[in-house]
């Protein structure tokens, strides 16, 4: 067996979530209200027998790993690795691929180099002006090391030579992005800067960025560089300082976000340890994903320059999308960003982020501050900042909110910004957010058809299967090929039962069978099968309802073309059936 497998085997899905949440038992389920969206009754169900969860009314569900994925905001690994200590399973670590083994790689001389930068800062004596830049900048020694600070030397191309002194091939030195290519050689990246080694949220060192120092002579170039994309660096995906503040950002269920490096070092060693940062350029879908796992709120406090509200502006949207709440703190106008707030102000800190500003209520003032609102050029230039990012808000009674705000700050009726709004839609969406599929409408049959398969189900009557007699009325082709494969199921057990025909059932129809087999472990036992019986009638009717309105169907359209041996066939036929469904509405 698969390790994940046999930890999913050991693990009691309804002791782990019971742990988090009160479950209360319902026939062979447990329910309980869902973690996941806001409801007064229960529709989050687990059932111990297929090990799994699904909510009914937001339609989450999966495992065990899953559900610590969403509930306790771990990923993939961390679940695994988290269960497999409770189940008491040894990890062996999977097979790797040859792209993971070149990543590990790739980690493994981020590892190594930022271990030597930060030696370079902290122990070598040409890492003297470094340190002395940064304690200029007020940052101590525990920040240098938390933060595994380093420096790059100019003047000495070393790293190409390092970690060719290591073993690591050409193909790996030349993948790191820590060299660039200079004649038959290399020449390093990153020189006369202060290094701050890019940690992913797993603690890996993903990247690197530099900054200059001023002063030293050859650091050149701009403010900052980073790593070019690599196969483990993905300037889009990464958050600055993640990794050391996700425990607070997760507590807190609030992340500030912020602009640069120093800002997340600066408040850090302040005691404000739930900072991220962004780097500069615009809060990315990826970005807003990634915190979206560890908080609900997004709190942005970039830089008080204009630059910083064009970055609200696009980053309000994004986080939105992903079911963030964004928030604005604004701070103080004499402190560019938060690294000078906390340098010269600490005591303000905290209180910044106590009053803060819904992004939306933020982005109208800015405009309303901006231009005059009882001028009707002004009121046109409001709508035409404001309303194409009001019209991207998911929730509608926020939507509406806002757009009576605006009304009301404009002087006119709600239902002119409405039509307005109508306009700024269909204009072209700032940004196009995820869309979930909508749920399949179901007649009738289809109804009637999982019932039916509930109830066998909730009897446990096996049976039922071995007769193929009744396949051809499963007119839905997901639960016609659940019976078919029931049917196959039964010839080969003997003893059938739910665990090993969940094992075998083929990956596309287990979503399908998953939520049929929930509802039928709540369903009432039907001992006599009374219930069974009426619900298999009910769809023989209805197949035969189905095929009378074809006949008649077909009969006109042969009328159309005079075929008159036809209609005579089809008319014969229609009485037959229709004699059948009164002998089956009369029983
Ligand atoms: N940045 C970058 N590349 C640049 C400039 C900036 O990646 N060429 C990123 C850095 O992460 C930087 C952030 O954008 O920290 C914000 O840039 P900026 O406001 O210019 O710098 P500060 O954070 O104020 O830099 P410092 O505090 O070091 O002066
Ligand atoms: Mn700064």
């Amino acid at each position: 067996m698969d390790q994940i497998e046999e930890i999913k085997a050991k693990v009691d899905i309804v002791n782990l979530i019971s742990e988090s949440i009160p479950l209360k038992k319902a026939g062979r389920n447990f329910k309980a209200n869902c973690p996941f969206h806001s409801e007064k009754t229960a529709s989050f169900m687990v059932s111990p027998e297929m090990q799994i969860f699904k909510c009914f009314g937001c339609n989450l569900g999966g495992d065990a790993i899953k559900f610590l994925q969403l509930y306790e905001k771990m990923d993939f690994w961390e679940a695994v690795e988290f269960l497999a200590k409770r189940t008491g399973v040894k990890l062996v670590h999977r097979q790797l691929t040859r792209e993971d083994v070149f990543r590990n790689k790739l980690y493994q001389i981020n590892s190594l180099i930022s271990e030597f930068y930060h030696f370079l800062l902290t122990k070598h004596k040409i890492g003297e002006k470094a340190m002395e830049y940064l304690s200029s900048r007020g940052i101590g020694n525990q920040m240098i090391n938390e933060f595994k600070l380093g420096f790059a030397p100019e003047g000495t191309d070393a790293i190409a030579g390092l970690l060719k002194k290591k073993g690591y091939s050409t193909e790996e030195i030349e993948n790191s992005g820590l060299v660039l290519p200079r004649g038959s050689g290399y020449r390093d990246r990153f020189f006369g800067r202060i290094i701050f080694p890019l940690f992913n949220h797993r603690g890996l060192v993903a990247g690197f960025s530099g900054r200059v120092i001023p002063g030293l002579s050859s650091s050149d170039g701009p403010k900052y560089i980073n790593s070019p994309e690599t196969q483990i660096y993905h300037k889009s995906e990464n958050l600055y300082g993640l990794w050391l503040t996700k425990q607070e950002i997760r507590e807190k269920k609030e992340a500030i976000m912020v602009e640069g490096e120093f800002d997340v070092i600066s408040a850090y060693q302040k005691g404000l340890k739930n900072t991220v940062a962004i780097k500069g350029t615009a809060f990315t879908e990826e970005q807003a994903k990634l915190i979206a796992r560890f908080a609900e709120t997004a709190i942005l406090a970039l830089d008080t320059d204009s630059a910083g509200s064009e970055a609200i502006k696009r980053s309000s949207q994004i986080a939105d999308a992903v079911g963030l709440d964004v928030r604005v703190a604004a701070l103080p106008k004499k402190f560019k960003d938060l690294d000078e707030l906390a340098r010269n102000k600490p005591e303000l800190l905290e209180k910044v982020f106590l009053k803060t500003t819904p992004v939306w209520d933020f982005l109208i003032n800015l405009s309303l501050k901006k231009n005059d609102a009882r001028d009707p050029a002004g009121k046109r230039r409001i709508l035409l900042e404001i309303l194409p990012f009001l019209v991207q808000i998911e929730n509608e009674v926020i939507k509406n909110f806002y757009f009576q705000k605006l009304a009301d700050a404009l002087g006119v009726g709600l239902e002119s910004v409405l039509m307005e709004a109508q306009k700024a839609k269909t204009a072209k969406s700032v940004f196009s957010g995820p869309v979930l599929p909508p749920r399949q409408p179901t007649s009738r049959r289809d109804l009637l058809e999982r019932q039916f398969l509930i109830l066998i189900f909730a009897a446990r009557d096996w049976q039922r299967f071995k007769d193929k007699s009744w396949f051809g009325l499963i007119s839905d082709s997901l639960l016609k090929r659940i019976v078919v494969f029931a049917g196959k199921f039964v010839k080969k057990k003997k003893e059938p039962e739910i665990a090993s025909f969940l094992a075998v059932l083929p990956a596309e129809l287990k979503k399908g069978f998953e939520e049929i087999y929930f509802k039928s472990a709540e369903a009432k036992t039907d001992s006599e099968g009374k219930e069974i019986k009426k619900v298999f009638l009910e769809i023989e009717k209805e197949s035969l309802k189905g095929r009378l309105s074809k006949l008649s169907g077909s009969i006109s359209q042969m009328e159309k073309q005079g075929e008159k041996e036809k209609i005579k066939k089809l008319e014969n036929e229609f009485v037959e059936i229709g004699h059948r469904l009164s002998v089956l509405e009369n029983e």
